[in-house]
């Protein structure tokens, strides 16, 4: 069972942030079916796509001016600190860590990521341009 459906996706209505999402919801369900051989790469992937998208937002506060730029890029930050932690453990092969994060922590953090400092950041953009 994927962990959210694409169907699930919050929309936010700027299209790169929105396939930024849906890559990383794409590779969530990918990692909750992949066994432990293969679950430490797609982990490792999965932080890298993540660093990359919160790239991509922080370059789109930082080109707009945005007022909640300190905020949003202050949680990515944190977001990324706990990732890390987990990856330090699934590398040295505590995967049943990486997979609580997967299932519980990470899901529960997107949601709510992107129903509220996403979906500010793409409406005040949108109203920008
Ligand atoms: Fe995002
Ligand atoms: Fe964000």
């Amino acid at each position: 069972m994927a962990l959210i459906e694409k169907s699930d996706i919050y929309t936010v209505g700027f299209d790169l942030i929105d396939n930024d999402h849906a890559d990383f919801i794409g590779l969530l369900n990918q990692l909750e079916a992949a066994g432990n051989a293969e679950f430490p790469a797609l982990f490792q992937e999965l932080f890298e796509h993540t660093e990359q998208h919160f790239g991509h937002e922080n370059q789109l506060m930082t080109q707009f001016a945005y007022a909640g730029e300190i905020e949003h890029k202050g949680e990515h930050q944190r977001v990324l600190g706990e990732f890390k932690q987990f990856k330090t453990r699934v590398d040295k092969g505590m995967i049943v860590f990486g997979r609580s994060f997967v299932r519980e922590r990470l899901p529960q953090w997107f949601g709510l990521h992107v129903t509220t400092m996403d979906s500010a950041l793409a409406a005040y953009i949108n109203s920008q341009t």
